[in-house]
C-alpha cells in the first residue's frame, strides 16, 4: 500500500525559525512520524522569512506559481530542502517580506503574510505532483488553509474533496484578530449564520475550528479546558458543538536534542544514576552567575517567554513574599518590556539572591536546566508546555500551576510519593505558588527524598513515539471517514 501522505504546515519550525513551542513541535513531530514503523510520507511547509539563513541550506527551486488576489496574481516560489529524511518546502512571495519581523504588531501585515502562506502551501502539491491525504495545520496562521479546503469542497475541483483536514491548537487565545480583510482580499469570505459567535466569523482560527474535519489540542487537559469559559476565549458555546471531533494529544520532546547525558552545553554530563555529577553543574552555574558556591541553598529558575500567559509576574511577587527565606533565583527570557523591567527590578531589590538575564540564550538555558534545583512555571494557561518536560529530564524539579499540559505531565509529590515528580498548585496567585515552593523546600532539605523526585522525572518517557502513533491513527481515521 502507498504510504499515507501528510502536508504539515506551520508558521515556525526548528531548525529554521523559532519563536515559541510551536517551532519545537513542527520540527520534531514530522520526524517522529517518519520514524514510525508504518511511516507516513510527511512533508513540512514553512515561510521563507528573511531571518532564515539561506546560505547554510541546500535549496532547490521546485515550484513557481501564483495565488489569486484582489490586486492581481501574487507570485510564489518554493524551495525544497531536507532535514535528515524530512522534505521541507520553504515558501517565498511578496507578503513574506524579508525585512518584516516573523510576527508583526501590524495585524494586516500578519493577516496578508499568513493567508498567503496558507494558500500557497495548499496549492503547492499540484505543482509537485504529490496529492496529500491529510492537511495538518497549526494555530491561526495556517487555519486559512483549512477554511479554504472546506469552502471549495463539492465544487468543480476534487483536489479539496480528497483532502482531510486536521487543525492543531497550540494557543487558543491567538485568534488572528484583524486578519479578516486580508483573507477577503485572497478570496476567503467571512462565514455567516454559522455556529460561531458573530464577532468570530471573520477570524482565521475560529473559521478553521468551524470547518476542520478534526480539531486537537496539544494535551488532553487543554482539550478539556478549551470547553470551559475560563480558557475558551469566549468560544465555549461554539466549541461544545464540536465536542465529538475535538481531542487532545500530548506533545512529546525531542529526547535526542534534550539529553543531559550527551548535551555539549553542560559543564558535566550526567544521568539519573550519576546525580553527584549533576551537583557540579550547579556549582559551575553558580559561579557563572557570580553566586558564591553553596549546594545547600536551593537554586530556583525561570526559563520562559516573558508574557502574560506565563505568569512571570506571579512568580516575581511570590519570590518577594519569601525574601527572608534562603533561596536564590535565576530568571532567563525575553518578551514584554514591562515584565522584563519588573524582573530586572527584582534583581536590583535582592542583589544577593536574584539574577536576571534578558536574552534568548539557548546554551545558558541548558545549563540552567542542568544546574538549578527547581523550575517555576506559574502559567495562567499552558496548552502543553515543553519546559517542564525538559526540566524533569535534566533533574530540575518543576513547581507548576495545575493547568493544561502541566497537569498532564507533572505528578505532585505530596499527592503521590511513589511516582511524584514535581509540585503543583491550583490558583494563579503568588500565595498558591509560595505555598508550593514551601512544600518543595521542605523536601529539598532531605536530599534522599529530593533525589527520588528527580529520578522519577528523569526516568519518565517524554519521547514522541506514543504521541506520533496517536497522530498517525487520527490521520488514518480521518482518511477512512472521507471514503
Ligand atoms: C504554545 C503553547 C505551549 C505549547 C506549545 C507547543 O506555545 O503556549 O503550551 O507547549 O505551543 O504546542
Amino acid at each position: 500500500m502507498d504510504p499515507l501522505r501528510v502536508l504539515f504546515i506551520s508558521a515556525e519550525a526548528v531548525p529554521f525559525v523559532k519563536v515559541g513551542g510551536l517551532a519545537d513541535v513542527a520540527g520534531s513531530l514530522p520526524k517522529a512520524l517518519r520514524a514510525l514503523q508504518e511511516a507516513p510520507d510527511v512533508r513540512l511547509a514553512v515561510p521563507l522569512y528573511g531571518q532564515i539563513n539561506r546560505k547554510g541550506l541546500d535549496l532547490e527551486l521546485v515550484a513557481d506559481f501564483t495565488i489569486p488576489h484582489d490586486y492581481g496574481p501574487m507570485p510564489t516560489r518554493v524551495y525544497l530542502t531536507q532535514v535528515d529524511d524530512l522534505p521541507v518546502y520553504l515558501m517565498e512571495g511578496p507578503p513574506i517580506n524579508p525585512r518584516d519581523p516573523i510576527y508583526s504588531h501590524d495585524a494586516r501585515e500578519n493577516g496578508a503574510k499568513f493567508t498567503f502562506f496558507s494558500l500557497a502551501a495548499l496549492e503547492l502539491p499540484r505543482y509537485i505532483d504529490w496529492q496529500p491525504h491529510v492537511l495538518h495545520a497549526h494555530d491561526w496562521h495556517t487555519a486559512p488553509a483549512v477554511y479554504c479546503v472546506a469552502s471549495n469542497r463539492k465544487g468543480e475541483d476534487d483536489y479539496y474533496d480528497q483532502l482531510a483536514t486536521l487543525l492543531t491548537v497550540h494557543n487558543l487565545p491567538f485568534l488572528g484578530v484583524g486578519a479578516g480583510p486580508s483573507m477577503g482580499a485572497f478570496g476567503l469570505e467571512a462565514a455567516s449564520g454559522s455556529p460561531l459567535p458573530d464577532w468570530a466569523e471573520h477570524m482565521p482560527l475560529p473559521l478553521g475550528l468551524l470547518t476542520a474535519d478534526h480539531i486537537n489540542a496539544v494535551s488532553p487537559g487543554y482539550a478539556a479546558e478549551m470547553l470551559t469559559p475560563e480558557f475558551s476565549s469566549n468560544l465555549h458555546d461554539f466549541l461544545a458543538s464540536r465536542k465529538d471531533t475535538l481531542s487532545g494529544i500530548l506533545n512529546g520532546l525531542d529526547v535526542e536534542r534534550w539529553d543531559p547525558a550527551i548535551d555539549a552545553a553542560l559543564h558535566k554530563n550526567f544521568d539519573e544514576d550519576s546525580l553527584n555529577d549533576r551537583t557540579e553543574n550547579k556549582l559551575s552555574l553558580q559561579s557563572e552567575l557570580s553566586f558564591g558556591a553553596n549546594t545547600r541553598i536551593p537554586l530556583l529558575a525561570i526559563i520562559s517567554r516573558m508574557d502574560h500567559q506565563k505568569g512571570i509576574d506571579i512568580a516575581l511577587q511570590g519570590l518577594k513574599q519569601i525574601a527572608d527565606k534562603p533561596w536564590r533565583a535565576v530568571i532567563l527570557g525575553t518578551g514584554a518590556p514591562h515584565i522584563e523591567d519588573e524582573a530586572r527590578q527584582l534583581s536590583r531589590d535582592f542583589p544577593d539572591k536574584v539574577r536576571v538575564i534578558v536574552d534568548f540564550d539557548r546554551a545558558l538555558a541548558r545549563r540552567i536546566y542542568a544546574g538549578s534545583d527547581a523550575l517555576l512555571i506559574p502559567s495562567r494557561y499552558e496548552p502543553c508546555g515543553l519546559t517542564q518536560m525538559i526540566a524533569m529530564r535534566y533533574g530540575s524539579v518543576p513547581i507548576a500551576r495545575a493547568t493544561g499540559g502541566l497537569k498532564d505531565t507533572i505528578i505532585d509529590h505530596d499527592a503521590d510519593e511513589v511516582e511524584g515528580n514535581g509540585f503543583l498548585f491550583d490558583e494563579a496567585t503568588p500565595e498558591a505558588l509560595v505555598d508550593a515552593i514551601g512544600r518543595a523546600m521542605d523536601v529539598f532539605h532531605d536530599q534522599r527524598r529530593w533525589r527520588a523526585i528527580q529520578r522519577h522525572g528523569m526516568k519518565r518517557d517524554f519521547s514522541w513515539g506514543k504521541s506520533a502513533g496517536e497522530y498517525y491513527n487520527l490521520y488514518k481515521s480521518l482518511v477512512e471517514r472521507k471514503k
